[in-house]
């Protein structure tokens, strides 16, 4: 794909609350990943604060999880930086990961063990000794308390992505990544998902999110990257990225209702034809 320039007022690179002392919890400056001579990420900058959720918004295959996975230290990038809480992630990995909370795409709990014992494993994984009471504050935070004693193959989708976020936060880090967490979930538990990740946003955590739905992240991300094909091709608050790009003629041609969504500008914008989900 030819890399498209849009017009300047469509690629807002900050929020506008942003003032020079507010430094991002997670930079993320010109990376690149490669497998092989296979590029899957390409020249991808951006920046997430606290009190934020910022989206990577793409079809499967198009870098999240590779962009994901670096941000992590899973993988060495062939290009660029990444500042987890002001620490080069290259240079001092476990300090930056200290500040890392990550819910993988796939998370698998043994399914013989009960809801609780899951909390105070992970507990005991990050150095957290958590009591009865401990537990129960944990579980009650992420509406399971009725399932404690629940053993995790009897969860539900909904209660066993909000079990895995609760073993991502339990060391209280201020940065979390989270993998397409809602993918799979029907609508009220996408929502109740939204919600403790709003309550962990408005505590001060700075969050980002991939997924493909473009209805999400209009919905919950305070701004996005739009990413297709390894590289972003917009970065903004959903509404602003609508505004600025709906009265484009390939994107007023993908519309299939008067309101441009962002889909529309998505699909406009990369001249795919479907997304893929
Ligand atoms: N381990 C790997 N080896 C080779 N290619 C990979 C590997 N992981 C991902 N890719 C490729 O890199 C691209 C981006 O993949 P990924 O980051 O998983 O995308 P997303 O998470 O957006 O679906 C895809 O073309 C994928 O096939
Ligand atoms: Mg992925």
């Amino acid at each position: 794909m030819t890399a498209i320039t849009l017009p300047s007022s469509s690629n807002v690179s900050a929020p506008p609350s942003e003032t020079a002392s507010d430094s991002p919890l997670l930079a993320v400056d010109e990376l690149r990943v490669a497998y092989g001579r296979r590029v899957a990420v390409d020249a991808v900058s951006f920046s997430v604060h606290a009190g934020e959720i910022f989206g990577l918004l793409g079809p499967n295959g198009a870098g999240k999880t590779s962009t994901l996975s670096a941000i992590e230290g899973l993988i060495i990038p062939e290009r660029g930086t990444i500042r987890v809480a002001g620490i080069d992630v290259q240079e001092r990995p476990l300090d930056a990961r200290a500040n890392l909370g990550v819910q993988l795409q796939a998370t698998s709990f043994q399914k013989d063990l009960t809801v609780t014992e899951i909390v105070r494993l992970y507990g005991g994984l990050y150095g957290i000794v958590l009591d009865a009471d401990g537990a129960r504050g944990v579980l009650a935070a992420i509406d399971l308390s009725a399932c404690a004693g629940m053993k995790a193959g009897q969860l539900s989708g909904g209660q066993l992505q909000r079990l895995s976020l609760a073993t991502a936060t339990l060391h209280d880090p201020p940065l979390l990544l989270l993998d397409e967490p809602t993918t799979g979930l029907d609508p009220q538990s996408r929502r109740r998902f939204w919600s403790k990740i709003e309550t962990m946003r408005d505590s001060g955590r700075a969050i980002l999110l991939t997924t493909h739905s473009m209805e999400e992240a209009h919905a919950v991300c305070d701004r996005v990257s739009i990413i297709d094909r390894g590289r972003i091709i917009v970065t903004g608050p959903p509404q602003a990225i609508v505004d600025s790009n709906k009265d484009r003629p390939e994107v007023r041609a993908a519309a299939r209702r008067p309101d441009v969504t962002l889909e529309d500008v998505f699909i406009g914008l990369t001249g795919a034809g479907a997304i893929t989900t």
